[in-house]
């Protein structure tokens, strides 16, 4: 596979596929994680002389009125900061406006098209590959970059479209995620998956896939209580998913070594950051409590699973991280892994929230861009974006 360092691209026209679908509130930008992420491959460009044209999604289109809370200017302005140079923005995403400012460009401008989801407002254009909007984006450029891994799952226009219709590549972003990746499928052990998150149904396909590799798994979060309600015990008012009991009580049957579950619990009577909260082991939990972190007997535990380990995967929070009262699970495992300096993959979303929050994001040795391109890709799935580039 091609990356953008196999192409000559002086005063060539470069289309960067990046994914800079940012959490937005109030106009403001919560996040800038992946537009941080995706600066190296377009200063790279930048030193080669190319004229780069970004395009990226922002939130979802549906209706008229996302369309002004989804406008790419926010992105033009916070890169414009970060790359301290002008960002050619245009408000269109096809037509005279856009054709004629590519046509202006020089060596080293960089140009910011609208949302590429404003095409969904009229038949999900994007969103469902319309080939002949694939095939207008990409006679824009010459070469064609994607490096939008967070995108990755996604057959769009925007990623798959354009790519069958220019010599392409992938970015430096996406190359890092794919290796760091890719690692785990031979990495060194003893390789410990830590998976929690409320939902059991978001991890099944990564449980499926990796249990056979790894030599541990350990769980916490709202997921755990599945398993635990699956061996019989009663765990309150806490999350169940109801769907996917049978799934943790056969995979408990049959990797019953392998699959550690919480011993104890902080409990609380709301999904609140009250403070009224109480340490439970996990046969103690009443019908009104609701578990929201892990306690400290299973902090030890889990620590003391992960002392050997060699590399870590980490998928999900183990408890309420946003909650002051109820960070504290999260947070004793993140610092344990970075004091002990173990190879750890953070999956994407929450944990990696989790882990900038607690300010040691900088410190763990690869934290994902993705939310559901990685957990497809640790699924074992064929990506369509890498698929059209192979
Ligand atoms: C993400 O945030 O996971 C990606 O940008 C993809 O967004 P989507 O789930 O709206 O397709």
């Amino acid at each position: 596979m091609k990356t953008v360092k196999d192409f000559e691209l002086n005063n060539k026209k470069v289309i960067i596929r990046c994914d800079f679908n940012v959490p937005l509130k109030n106009g403001k930008i919560l996040d800038d994680s992946r537009i941080i992420s995706s600066l190296e491959t377009i200063k790279y460009c930048l030193a080669q002389n190319a004229k780069i044209i970004l395009l990226s999604h922002l939130g979802r289109i549906k209706e008229p009125k996302d369309l002004v809370k989804n406008d790419m200017k926010i992105v033009a302005k916070h890169l414009e900061k970060l790359l301290n140079k002008k960002i050619i923005f245009v408000n269109q995403t096809r037509g005279k406006e856009l054709d004629d400012a590519v046509k202006k460009l020089k060596s080293q401008d960089v140009l910011l098209i609208q949302n590429t989801r404003y095409e969904d407002l009229d038949g999900q254009k994007e969103s469902s590959n319309d080939l002949e909007l694939g095939k207008y984006w990409a006679s824009l450029g010459d070469i064609f970059i994607n490096d939008a891994f967070g995108t990755i799952h996604r057959e769009h226009a925007s990623n798959v479209g354009i790519s069958s219709h220019l010599p392409h590549g992938i970015g430096l972003l996406v190359e890092k995620e794919l290796n760091a990746l890719s690692y785990l499928n031979s990495c060194d052990k003893p390789f410990i998956i830590i998976l929690g998150g409320a939902k059991v149904s978001d991890k099944i396909g990564v449980i499926k896939n990796l249990i056979k590799k790894a030599d541990y798994i350990l769980i916490g979060g709202g997921m755990a209580f599945t398993f635990l309600h699956s061996e019989g015990f009663s765990v309150g008012a806490s999350l169940i998913d109801k769907d996917n009991i049978d799934f943790c009580s056969n995979i408990l049957k049959k990797y019953e070594e392998k699959i550690i579950l919480p011993v104890d619990v902080l409990t609380a009577h709301e999904y609140k950051d009250t403070g009224k909260l109480k340490t439970k082991m996990i046969s103690e939990i009443e019908t009104d409590e609701i578990g929201l972190d892990i306690g400290p007997n299973t902090v030890e535990i889990f620590q003391n699973y992960l002392k050997n380990a060699k590399t870590v995967l980490w998928n999900g929070p183990l408890g309420v991280y946003e909650f002051e009262h109820f960070k504290n699970g999260t947070n004793s495992i993140l610092k344990y892994i970075v004091a002990n300096n173990i190879k750890t993959v953070l999956g994407g979303g929450d944990i990696v929230a989790a882990a900038a929050k607690a300010k040691v994001k900088d410190k763990i040795y690869h934290a994902s861009t993705g939310g559901g391109a990685t957990l497809e890709f640790l699924e074992g799935k064929k990506l369509p974006g890498l698929e059209a580039i192979k």
